[in-house]
């Protein structure tokens, strides 16, 4: 292999720039050409690449969002687009492709090599952290800093006013972010996809939370949950359901995919990389690069898509006798 291209697809993440970095250099190491592909799939259909060197990426590691830009493609899910996009790469003599991205980047990038044996690698890049195969994605660290950050500023609003606040944070279906961030905030109750506590649970913690003495609650809501009430409903919820209680929503939104990637995710970033570009240039094909052990691990992209992270039931137990 003599040339490889990079790109960013999906929702950005914390430390996407950092890997784009060290995919960048790794080639530059390895005397491998490397370009950059815009707005992740749809910018290789439209042929939107750069030519990149290993001063192309200098001051980036500490940047949140990813140079390359990111899109979701409609495009790229049609033989149409893959095709133009396939063309592109032959036209430019790419031999190669690491794709930074979430599940949704990993499929495109499966049915591709499928399609054209063309050789695909990929790094796991969501603040979800929902990917199979890896116990860190890139940016979860980051964004659980973010969110605890927030946590904390709200509960000193909400001690100073006695009140009640559910936080909603992202996730998409799984609750990775609300468990930990939960647990590092101390919120009272922490509501996840993967555990429906129901409502008379919710109740019953918030009013022993209050007999025991406490003025002020924090309940953490994955966005994913499934108590059957968004976080707006919770609230008349409470406001119908219970005496007393001052109620107040936040829900953080994109905030947390933004930000300076924290060291964990920029030495996950740079190791990512380097086993990425190396695995391609032995040859390999179909793999994702992930964290296990702390070790860097390949796990074959259909395991990684299809595979189910599971939510760690030690932390459920610390959650809930924490909220005790
Ligand atoms: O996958 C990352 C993520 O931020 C999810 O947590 C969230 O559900 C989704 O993307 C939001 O997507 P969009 O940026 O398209 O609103």
């Amino acid at each position: 292999i003599r040339k490889i291209a990079v790109l960013t697809s999906g929702g950005d993440a914390p430390g996407m720039n950092a890997a784009v970095r060290a995919v960048v250099r790794t080639c530059a190491y390895h005397g491998v050409e490397c370009i950059g592909v815009y707005r992740g799939y749809e910018g290789l259909i439209e042929g939107d690449f750069k030519p990149m060197n290993a001063r192309s990426v200098r001051g980036i590691i500490n940047k949140g969002g990813t140079m390359l830009k990111s899109a979701r493609s409609k495009e790229f899910r049609t033989k149409e687009g893959r095709e133009k996009a396939f063309q592109n790469i032959i036209k430019e003599g790419i031999e190669g492709l690491v794709v930074i991205g979430g599940d949704g980047s990993f499929t495109g990038a499966l049915v591709f090599n499928q399609e054209f044996g063309f050789p695909v690698m990929g790094i796991p890049g969501t603040i979800d952290n929902d990917i199979f195969g890896t116990t860190h994605t890139l940016g979860f660290d980051t964004a659980l800093n973010t969110v605890v950050d927030a946590i904390d500023k709200i509960r000193d609003t909400a001690s100073s006013h006695n009140r009640l606040f559910f936080i909603e944070v992202m996730g998409r279906d799984v609750g990775h972010i609300a468990l930990n961030t939960g647990i590092a905030g101390g919120a009272e109750e922490i509501l996840i996809p993967e555990e429906d506590l129901g409502l008379d649970r919710l109740k019953e913690s918030l009013n022993r939370s209050r007999k025991t003495g406490k003025t002020s609650s924090i309940v953490v809501v994955a966005e994913g949950d499934k108590i059957g009430k968004n976080i707006f409903e919770l609230k008349e919820y409470v406001d119908e359901n219970m005496e007393g209680y001052d109620v107040r929503v936040s829900v953080l939104g994109h905030m947390q995919r933004g930000g300076a990637p924290s060291c964990f995710d920029r030495v996950l970033a740079s190791r990512m990389g380097v086993k990425a570009v190396e695995t391609l240039l032995e040859g390999e094909t179909n793999y994702m690069v992930g964290l296990k052990n702390n070790k860097m691990e390949l796990t074959p992209l259909e395991q990684a898509i299809k595979g189910k992270t599971k939510i760690n039931l030690e932390l459920l137990r610390v959650s809930d006798i924490m909220s005790t």
